[in-house]
């Protein structure tokens, strides 16, 4: 019987077969059609866009930037839309919306600077770029700031720390971030020319202060302007480089700091790069590695000074390393070994980080998108910038709980994923982060055994130069300490 049924239902089968093929053929190119037209569906993020041309640009200018984008948050949630200086923005306040935007889609969004910027630093510098260049590039720049690379360093960067904290002696007021600048600059000179003689470092650094002081200013070219001083003195940059490239060249030294790296590397049509591509990666090699360090050194200082418990024990550790090096006979001050910053400090490892993440001195950073991008349901149109707000990340109690004490024991466990980027994430990720670590670990051990040090004045707060730095730049006086016997 059961065959019987089985002839007589066929062609009823067939049709339905038929129908529910053809259905699911007719949804399947509908869903197609709108992915395709997805983004004209999707809305845009919460958030206001403030007034016409201005959008939200005075209430941002006019309150701690940080306390317009959590108050943002907490009204919108962790993606908002707002419209600054003149552009439309996605802010992003999440570890996995920084994720999708620095890693995971990268190629979605492009590095964007002003023009003004690009032409002070060098419009070939690999921060601007996105690609094949990048990628060679930063191949390059990430070789010549390895830990291999940088380990030969450690006995320079700590002989330059502890010349550099002698002046500081004698209980006369100095500016913390200043003097630390100075620092910092020779630390950049050291990692990109290696021992550079003193006439082309002098000369390099006169040019460079101006162009530093350009770099913020308003972008005209006017004659007279501190923007056009720049311009004049970022040409005679690139003069003084032509001639270090040029003596290289005839000497055939084969160098392997920065220098060395950019200038003997071929790409596969075996082509050398430019001497402007050279000198255009150079200064920004030199502008990437030289406030950000001192910014985050001078909170350091600030942090320790104002945590007494945690000075002692940070001195308890250096002191412990010192001694070690009095009782082998090699307390020289270029006798800090790489191996005992890497191994043999890890509370001072702890204050670096938790001073990072407090400070956030990059407390976001730029994309705009390269496509209409869609993220969470929510459109992120082609053109708009996108902002990863690291410093929001870091100060959200979800992820570092009390995030405005200053707590170095938060980091006896490995923050969550994505949570902790001080030196950004993903293709653009700082190459120069463990050149800054060792810099700021060796100054903090000469500070700390050879020092005793006291704030002046009462201003707390903090000032943006433009990365943020305590107040004035950390007054303060400095006196060297007897050594015990
Ligand atoms: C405490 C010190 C430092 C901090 C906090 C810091 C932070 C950062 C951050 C957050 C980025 C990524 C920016 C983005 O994604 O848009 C970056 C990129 C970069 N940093 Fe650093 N940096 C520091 C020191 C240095 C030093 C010492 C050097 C070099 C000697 C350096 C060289 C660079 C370069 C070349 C890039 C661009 C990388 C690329 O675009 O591929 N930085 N840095």
């Amino acid at each position: 019987m059961a065959y019987g049924f089985i002839p007589n239902t066929l062609p009823l089968l067939i049709i339905l077969l038929t129908l529910f093929i053809t259905c699911l053929l007719i949804k399947l190119a509908r869903r197609r059609s709108d992915s395709d037209v997805s983004h004209i569906r999707l809305k845009l993020p919460p958030g206001s866009m403030g007034w016409p041309l201005i959008g939200e640009t005075l209430q941002l200018y006019s309150q701690d930037p940080t306390r317009f984008f959590s108050n943002k948050q907490k009204r919108h949630g962790e993606i908002f839309k707002t419209h600054i200086l003149g552009c439309p923005c996605v802010m992003l306040a999440s570890p996995d919306a920084a994720r999708f935007v620095l890693v995971t889609q990268s190629h979605l969004f492009k590095p964007t600077y002003p023009k003004s910027k690009e032409r002070l630093i060098g419009p070939s510098a690999l921060f601007f770029h996105q690609g094949d260049y990048h990628a060679r590039l930063r191949q390059l720049v990430q070789r010549a700031l390895s830990l291999d690379a940088i380990r030969s360093l450690a006995g320079d960067v700590s002989a330059l720390a502890a010349s550099a904290l002698e002046s500081w002696d004698g209980g006369h007021v100095i500016n913390t971030f200043e003097e630390l600048k100075k620092l910092s600059f020779e630390v950049g000179i050291l990692a990109v020319f290696g021992h550079l003689e003193a006439h082309y470092r002098i000369e390099l650094k006169k040019n460079y202060g101006i162009v530093e002081k350009g770099y913020n200013s308003f972008p005209t070219t006017m004659p007279g302007t501190p923007y056009k001083r720049a311009l004049t003195a970022r040409r005679k940059l690139s003069e003084i480089l032509g001639d270090i490239i040029s003596e290289r060249k005839e000497k055939k030294l084969l160098e392997n700091d920065m220098l060395g790296c950019l200038l003997n590397s071929k790409d596969y049509k075996g082509q050398l790069l430019t001497d402007e591509q050279v000198a255009d990666n150079i200064i920004g090699a030199l502008f990437a590695a030289q406030d950000t360090t001192a910014s985050a050194m001078t909170w350091i200082v600030k942090y320790l000074h104002d945590n007494p418990k945690l000075l002692d024990a940070v001195k308890a550790e250096q002191k412990a390393i010192q001694e070690v090096n009095e009782r082998d006979g090699t307390n020289s001050e270029s006798t800090l070994t790489w191996s005992q910053t890497r191994h043999n400090m890890p509370f001072t490892h702890k204050v670096v980080s938790e001073s990072l993440r407090m400070a956030s001195i990059i407390a976001f950073t730029f994309r705009e998108a390269v496509a209409d991008v869609e993220y969470k349901g929510y459109l992120i149109p082609k053109g708009w910038k996108v902002m990863p707000l690291f410093r929001n990340i870091h100060h959200n109690p979800e992820y570092f709980s009390d995030p405005h004490k200053f707590d170095p024991s938060r980091f006896e466990v490995a923050p969550k994923p994505n949570t902790f980027m001080p030196f950004g994430n993903g293709v653009h990720a700082c190459p120069g982060n463990e050149l800054a670590k060792l810099e700021m670990l060796t100054m903090i051990h000469h500070l700390v055994t050879k020092f005793r040090w006291e704030v002046v004045g009462s201003e707390s707060g903090t000032q943006n130069c433009p990365f943020p730095v305590p107040m004035n730049g950390l007054p303060a006086r400095y006196w060297k300490q007897v050594p015990s016997s």
